[in-house]
């Protein structure tokens, strides 16, 4: 398996039997490619509560579209099943696990995920999800091409700099080899004509090994080395991922910003090119008191409108640091677009449409 036309990352993966030997092929409705999605106008920030959302199903096809673009699509699931053998041929997937335990299972091995990982599965990859006993909720981010480490975070010849808030330790790969014996065995396989239930002579689970640099692997984000400033650091310095016209941040645990006269939240800023999507998974929200927003919260601040903490927000956590106070436990994942995101119809259930005027509720009360 090779990306960009055999001038990128790649793998040997030696088979048992052929890769090539498939015995069917049926056409399906995809579900996915059913969901509409809308452009966010009249213009609003939003805020979708995800425990809200309908639950169950296994984590492919019972995931919900939040919001996408042409470069990638948001999606959640609580999944309380075991996906249908899959492979996305549209490309790479970043699943992050914000609760529960899964294992996740592939032509080149297993991961076993816990809450907090991100599991990277490179286009094409042949796997399958299996939660353990209790449910697991997970956000789901499909690109249109390769999801990667940010370049500034890695040398020359692809070596992780001293300086990038995560390195190879931090890295999961999988075990194995992983074999499964089976014969005319389906495969769901989504590429960029549709979905189509390939049908296999042999289990695609037949790889006795692997080498190469193109490989499923999980991050976990307690993993990631907060970077902090003597004042407010913004947004790049939580960089997780690159993709497609968009990145992935991890917001952690960390010092507060030092300085005795620091304001240790964001400012009010508008990130011009930038749609905003954060997804709130742990600790306290300083910022957002009074909004709405907790755990399980997805808030979108698209381009086009100013936002920053809550009316009061400073105010608060200035008292905090006056009593002592010199840390922030929050975590969460924020995804920032270039091209604007469009809002899902299966997002609209979740949605608190109060959320767009509790700047001015805070400001007035
Ligand atoms: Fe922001």
């Amino acid at each position: 398996m090779g990306e960009e036309g055999f001038s990128s990352d790649s793998s040997l993966l030696y088979h048992v039997h052929p890769p090539t030997a498939i015995v069917k092929s049926e056409g399906l409705a995809d579900v996915a490619a059913e969901t509409r999605m809308a452009p966010n106008q009249p213009l609003l920030p939003r805020h979708y509560r995800t425990q809200d959302l309908p639950r169950g199903g296994d984590l492919v096809f019972g995931r919900r579209a939040l919001m996408g673009n042409d470069d990638v699509t948001i999606s959640f699931v609580t999944a309380d099943a075991a996906s249908d053998l899959y492979r996305n041929s549209t490309g790479d997937e970043v699943v992050y696990v914000q609760a529960g335990v899964l294992r996740f299972e592939s032509v080149y091995g297993a991961i076993n995920a816990i809450a907090g990982d991100y599991v990277v599965v490179p286009r094409g990859t042949i796997h399958r999800w299996i939660p353990s006993a209790e449910p697991v909720t997970a956000l789901i981010i499909q690109a249109r091409g390769h999801i990667r480490t940010p370049k500034r975070y890695l040398s020359q010849t692809g070596q992780f700099l001293e300086h990038a808030p995560y390195c190879e330790r931090d890295l999961r790969g999988v075990e194995g080899p992983l074999l499964a014996e089976g014969e005319d065995v389906p495969v769901m396989v989504r590429n960029r004509a549709g979905l189509t239930r390939l049908t296999y002579a042999y289990h695609p689970f037949d790889v006795v090994g692997w080498d190469g640099c193109l490989y499923p692997y999980a991050f976990n984000i307690a993993d990631f080395e907060p970077i902090v400033k003597r004042t407010h650091a913004p947004p790049p310095v939580h960089q997780t991922f690159e993709g497609p016209n968009f990145v992935v941040c991890s917001f952690c645990p960390r010092p507060l910003d030092f300085d005795p006269e620091s304001v240790p939240i964001p400012y009010n800023h508008h990130n011009v090119d930038s749609d905003e999507m954060m997804f709130y998974v742990g600790g306290d929200y300083s910022a957002r008191q009074g909004s709405g927003v907790g755990i399980g919260s997805i808030t979108l601040h698209p381009s086009g409108f100013t936002h920053g903490p809550i009316p009061g927000a400073v105010e608060a956590v200035i008292r905090g640091m006056e009593s002592g106070r010199t840390t922030t436990d929050e975590t969460a994942v924020m995804i920032d677009t270039f091209r604007p995101l469009l809002l899902a119809d299966s997002a609209a259930v979740g949605e608190d449409p109060e959320y767009a005027w509790t700047w001015a509720r805070a400001a007035r009360s």
